[in-house]
Parts: structure tokens; C-alpha cells; sequence
């Protein structure tokens, strides 16, 4: 047994096991006592006896609680700080949304790196990141957090993410401990509402949702938080099935099991317990360590272990994993490890910071639409129109200690080629007179979206217009005979048939705090867009959920020429969605030929080697990602019609070709059945490699 936890009483074990916000330590308790402290009635003994803090905003603060607490503890067992730094800290990086969308998990790296510096010279030492949610309904708010409906993608970017907060050990300074979130399934709630029910087959959880957990485990994630939602109509913060069967006896991981916020009281609400004490109950049976925000262990804990409802056992188990947890952060040599006012001067929202983001925001805008309007050119007149023309709000939600007033507009950046500016954001408001103005330039652009609150947490919405009818500012077109650029901001696939029309359309999501110099970069082609779409773009919202890797039923669609009336398809509506996973334009001109495989024959224990042949056919240079997929064509269980499975960004310069190669093994054919066994069959794959999961070269093999 931890030491540690041996000199331990039980009140005291049990406070480990308490999170809660920095104010309960720090303000005067009597003025608390009137506010959160009484709707979780804890008395001062309880507070002091917390193991973790939720949320901390400078290195000051940090040192004012750690000392506070310290000062009153008997057992000297140091605070554990964690928040949410979820795509920067200070310095914000794009969207995660965006931030997959440049199939660069190198930006991914950098965004975590840089924000674990930040993040630590506060004194965090935990962040609530990565987000390794699948996600395929672009109604739920939390889209804008995840990396998309790909699981491969969503687990490249999750493994890059941790191993950027983790990077040499979360001992050392600068470096913080990841907490992988939220375990599971939570965007697969049902209708795209948030929180609500989520009702999943075994297989589906296996292979689609549970394998980036377990990559963000594998990578270093030391903790793990539970959803909200329920799995097999259980909560899945009192979910035995995802805390023990899966989590400890087959991913062997020790991690601290942490719930959401308030998560463990809501059972209550959803209604698999009947009081607080059975909560309690429920909670440590179940599997999990830290209760967020809510105080059933810390007021009926006790009681449940001295009347032997609960063992000893549990309570110890959990409250070792904590201790272990901050031995390992380095709390025990140092109660207030990295936080220092200097270097947070120093560090936070440096030149290179800045840098690091506008790197990440130049790959993460998708060009949709370009009718050779771009790039446009130095010295060419725009009229700037629409809510986002003025706005520094760019950086999407989870953006807490962002510094919204340091940002620059796209007013400012694009100031040498502006003849008109207006952050009206519908054609209604613009009279004849505007219009005059407007005609003095060569080009229209439209800078329109969601506003940063409407996607988010608790921010599902039921349709996926472009907000207010901005999308109708698009008329200008015809009103001045101006080509129109549209650029969009936006925290979730919309419904863009309107602005489809564009003589350009930019998905510029909410891309951080340098978020208009990389639009300014790729309008005037100083950046080359790369980006890819990490989800699909529904035509309109009848079609969701819409993913690109679904099975193929008995009777699929063939598409427009299948004239066969008794097939899966829609009356009114195409399958296909309006801009499908892996779609993005370039300036470049990619073409694909010379699809080769090593052999049409494979055994099991060989690997197959890919190659194909990209030319850019252009005089541009530019970057493509280069997506391989596969389909078991025939297996004992129905597989997807397309799975991604590799993918490379890669430099062509122009004018050249390259070879682009890859290897695949049996690991990348396989497959969960509904235990959870992972196995690879012989027969017949088709091997998919093209730019988009629409647009591809193809080969089959046999795997003997
Ligand atoms: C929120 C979110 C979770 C976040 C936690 C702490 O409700 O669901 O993602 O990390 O509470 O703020």
C-alpha cells in the first residue's frame, strides 16, 4: 500500500477524492457558505480536506490555494490543479474541428506543447484534454471540440495532443499530465442533443468510439473523465462495463477515473439512484475516483464504509491512483511545481506562441469552392461585409483565458486593400447608397457564421443554416455584379447549398488567435490551403447522422443512374452529403495514377506495400494529403463501406510528381467483435487511395 495512504483516515481518504473550484479555499468560507458551499454542504473540515482544484487562471492564484490549503492540512498531501485547456491555454490554436482538418498531427503536437507551458506556469498541472468523442451529428454543439467522424483521425490526433502535454514527463515543468475525455461515446447522443441518450450496439462501441480513449491511454493520458450519457442505458460515470470491464481488465490501464462535471450526482437524474447515499454507492462500486463538482462521497462515504456497504478496498484503490498521480506529477517535491509569474510574463502569448498557432491555422482552413477568384491578387479592392468583417471573437468556445482583445480583425489585416467595410450581417440592412460604395471594388468579401456560443458545450442546435439568413448577403452578387468571396466561421458542418454558390468559399472554423492573418495568407495565396474536411457536410438535416464510413446494407444506393425504386435512399434527397470527409481544394492541381500493391496475395504475418504516383500539374507548390482506405469486402460481420487507415501530407512541388508509399498489416484489417476481441480475417480487401473518401484509385487483394 502507498505509504501515504496508510497514514491516512478515512475522512481523509475520502477528501482525495473531492474536486472542486479554487474559490471554496481562497474567499472568505462565510461568504461561501451562502453559495456553492451550501448546495454541496461542506463544512470547512470537508474543504480542507479535497484532494484536486477545478480551474485556475494565473500562477497567483495557484499559490494563494496550494498555501491556503497547505496551511490548515494535517496530512500535508499537496492540491492537484486542473482545467480545461482545450485548444491553447492563453495563446489559442484552432478548434480541434480545424485542427483535424489539417491532417497534421504535427500541428496537434505544437498546439498541446505550447499550451502545456502556458498552462503550467499557472499551475496546472492537469488539463481536461484531448476530446476523443467520435462524432457524426453536426447538430451536437460539441462537434466544434472533437476531431470528426473518423476513428482513425480522431486517435492520430488524440496520441499527437496527449504526447504534446506529456512530452518528456509530467514531472518536469511545462509539461502536464492529460486527462482523456469523455469516456464514452458522448457524441453519439442521441439527435445531436447534448446529454442526451446514447444507445450503442457493443460492436459499434468497440470499433468506432471506444479506440481513441485507449490511444490517448496508450500515448500517456494519465486520467480519464466519464460522460454524461448513459451506455446501455446505464450512466456511464457509474458504468462498471466501461470502468472495470473495459478500462482496468482489458486496457490494464490505471488511470484515474474522473467524472464530469456533477456528472456522479446527475445519476439521480437519470434515475438509477434514489439519494445522494446511494450515489455514493454507486459511484465507488462502479469505478470512479474523482467526483467532480458534486459531494455525494464527501458527505455519505464515511457512513457506506463504516456500515461495510462499501469496503475499505475501493476507497483505498481509488485514493492510491490519486496519490500515485501526484507522485508522479511531482507534487510531493513541489506543492506549487511550475507556477511562476516570471516565465508566465515570459511565455504566455510570446512572438513564438503566436507563431506556433498561425502555423496550425494556415493548415486548418478548408478552400470548399474556387472558381479561379483565388488567390486574389496584392493590390486588388474589396468591399468587406458581414458580422465577422470587425470581430475579434474568433477563436470558438473553450477559449477562457483567450485574450480576445489582443486578436486582430480581418478589418485590420486586409486595412491596405479595403474600400468598404460593414459588419451588417443581412441584405435587408444594406440601401442603395452602400451599394454605391461597394461597386468602387473588384471583390465582395463576405466574412459570416455562428457566433462562438452557438456551437459548444450545451449549444446543439436542430438546423444547420447559416445563422440569421447571413448566407443572403451572397446577393450582392447580382445586386453590384461583384464576384463574392465567402469566408465562414462556423463550429459545425452548415447547410452551404446557398453559399455552394460562392465564386469562393473558405471553411475558415474558429482558428485561433491568429485566425485572420492565416485567412489573409491563403486569400492572397502567401499560404497554399490544404485542409480537408474531418466531416461531412450534410445537404440538409434530414440525412443525419451522414458518415462516410457506413455499411453498405442489402440493398445500397447506386447513385443517380440506379433507377431501382426498392433500394436505401431518400425520395427528395441524394445519399451523398454536399461535401463528404477528405474534401478540400488547393491551388495546386493533384492527379493520382500508378495505384500498385506489392502483391494481390498476403499472408497474414507479411506486409502489403502501397504505392501511388501524385503529380501536381501545377506550377504551384502545395501540400496534399494523400488518404488510404480499406473494405473487408466479405467478413463475418458487416464492415464499412470505406475505413481510413493511413494517411500522408506530403510536399509537391510544381510541376513534380511523387511517389507516395505505404505499408499495411494485418492490425490495420482488423476488427472488434462484440466482446471486445479484436481479430483480422483472410478473404478478399479493397484498397481505396485518392484525396478524398469520394474521389480515389482502387485495387483488391486477397489476405491469405
Ligand atoms: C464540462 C465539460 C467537460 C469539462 C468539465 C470541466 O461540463 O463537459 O468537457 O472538462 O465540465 O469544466
Amino acid at each position: 500500500m502507498n505509504k501515504r495512504l496508510s497514514e491516512l483516515t478515512t475522512k481523509e481518504k475520502i477528501g482525495q477524492l473531492l474536486q472542486i473550484a479554487p474559490f471554496f479555499f481562497i474567499k472568505d468560507l462565510k461568504i461561501e457558505v451562502a453559495g456553492p458551499v451550501r448546495d454541496l454542504h461542506l463544512d470547512e473540515e470537508k474543504i480542507f480536506h479535497a484532494g484536486s482544484v477545478l480551474g485556475i487562471g494565473s500562477p497567483e492564484e495557484m499559490i494563494a490555494v496550494q498555501s491556503a490549503y497547505l496551511k490548515k492540512s494535517r496530512h500535508k498531501i499537496p492540491l492537484l490543479f486542473m482545467a480545461d485547456v482545450i485548444h491553447g491555454y492563453k495563446t489559442i490554436f484552432p478548434v480541434p474541428i480545424a485542427m483535424a482538418s489539417s491532417f497534421n498531427e504535427k500541428l496537434a503536437f505544437s498546439c498541446a506543447r505550447v499550451s502545456a507551458m502556458e498552462a503550467s506556469s499557472s499551475g496546472i498541472h492537469v488539463t481536461f484534454s484531448p476530446m476523443a468523442d467520435l462524432s457524426r451529428d453536426p447538430r451536437w454543439g460539441r462537434v466544434v471540440e472533437s476531431f470528426g467522424e473518423d476513428p482513425y483521425l480522431i486517435a492520430q490526433m488524440t496520441e499527437a495532443m496527449v504526447k504534446g502535454y506529456t512530452n518528456d514527463g509530467i514531472k518536469k515543468d511545462g509539461n502536464i499530465a492529460s486527462c482523456v475525455k469523455h469516456f464514452a461515446a458522448y457524441g453519439a447522443a442521441e439527435a445531436g442533443r447534448d446529454y442526451n441518450t446514447v444507445d450503442l450496439s457493443r460492436v459499434s462501441l468497440y470499433n468506432d468510439y471506444l479506440p481513441a480513449y485507449k490511444k490517448a491511454l496508450d500515448a500517456g493520458s494519465r486520467l480519464i473523465m466519464t460522460s454524461f450519457n448513459t451506455i446501455d442505458r446505464v450512466p456511464a460515470t457509474v458504468n462498471s462495463f466501461l470502468l472495470r470491464k473495459v478500462l482496468r481488465e482489458q486496457w490494464h490501464s490505471d488511470a484515474v477515473t474522473i467524472s464530469d462535471y456533477d456528472s456522479l450526482k446527475q445519476i439521480i437524474s437519470h434515475g438509477v439512484a434514489a439519494d445522494m447515499e446511494e450515489v455514493a454507492k454507486r459511484g465507488m462500486i462502479a469505478g470512479l475516483d474523482i467526483e467532480m463538482a458534486s459531494s455525494a462521497y464527501a458527505n455519505h462515504l464515511e457512513d457506506l464504509i463504516d456500515n461495510g456497504t462499501v469496503s475499505t478496498t475501493l476507497l483505498d484503490e481509488a485514493v492510491s491512483r490519486i496519490l500515485d498521480l501526484k507522485e508522479a506529477i511531482g507534487l510531493f517535491d513541489n506543492p506549487f511545481k511550475g507556477a511562476s509569474s516570471a516565465l508566465e510574463k515570459e511565455i504566455v502569448l510570446s512572438k513564438e506562441h503566436l507563431e506556433a498557432s498561425l502555423l496550425a491555422a494556415n493548415e486548418s482552413l478548408v478552400l470548399l469552392e474556387n472558381d479561379g477568384i483565388l488567390p486574389l491578387h496584392k493590390n486588388v479592392k474589396i468591399a468587406l461585409i458581414g458580422r465577422y468583417s470587425k470581430s475579434r471573437s474568433i477563436v470558438g468556445p473553450w477559449s477562457w483565458h483567450g485574450r480576445r482583445d489582443l486578436h486582430d480583425s480581418l478589418e485590420e489585416v486586409l486595412s491596405d486593400n479595403l474600400v468598404f467595410v460593414s459588419d451588417k450581417a443581412n441584405i435587408i440592412d444594406f440601401d442603395l447608397l452602400e451599394n454605391e460604395q461597394i461597386k468602387k471594388a473588384d471583390v465582395i468579401l463576405l466574412a459570416i457564421g455562428e457566433t462562438e456560443w452557438q456551437s459548444g458545450e450545451a449549444h446543439s442546435r436542430s438546423e444547420l443554416s447559416v445563422p440569421n439568413n447571413q448566407d443572403e448577403l451572397l446577393k450582392l452578387r447580382e445586386i453590384t455584379g461583384k464576384p463574392v468571396v465567402s469566408v465562414l466561421y462556423n463550429g459545425r458542418p452548415l447547410l452551404l447549398e446557398n453559399l455552394q454558390k460562392s465564386n469562393a468559399l473558405i471553411e475558415a472554423w474558429f482558428l485561433g488567435s491568429m485566425a485572420s492573418h492565416a485567412i489573409k495568407n491563403v486569400l492572397f495565396g502567401d499560404i497554399n490551403p490544404s485542409g480537408k474536411l474531418p466531416i461531412s457536410f450534410p445537404r440538409n438535416v434530414g440525412q443525419i447522422p451522414i458518415y462516410y464510413n457506413h455499411l453498405n446494407t442489402g440493398r445500397p444506393y447506386l447513385g443517380p443512374n440506379d433507377h431501382n425504386e426498392y433500394v436505401s435512399r431518400y425520395l427528395d434527397v441524394e445519399n451523398t452529403p454536399l461535401y463528404p470527409f477528405g474534401y478540400g481544394l488547393s491551388y495546386s492541381t493533384f492527379g493520382y495514377k500508378n495505384l500498385v500493391l506489392s502483391d494481390n496475395k498476403v499472408k497474414k504475418d507479411e506486409t502489403l506495400f502501397v504505392s501511388v504516383d501524385v503529380e501536381n500539374a501545377s506550377k504551384v507548390d502545395g501540400q496534399e494529403t494523400v488518404l488510404l482506405f480499406i473494405r473487408d469486402l466479405f467478413a463475418s460481420i458487416s464492415r464499412p463501406v470505406q475505413e481510413l487507415k493511413k494517411y500522408k501530407k506530403v510536399l509537391i512541388k510544381g510541376n513534380m510528381t511523387e511517389t507516395i508509399t505505404f505499408e499495411l498489416k494485418k492490425e490495420d484489417l482488423g476488427f472488434y467483435l462484440e466482446s471486445g476481441e479484436f481479430i483480422t480475417e483472410k478473404g478478399r480487401y479493397q484498397i481505396m487511395v485518392g484525396r478524398s473518401s469520394a474521389d480515389y484509385l482502387s485495387l483488391d487483394f486477397d489476405l491469405i
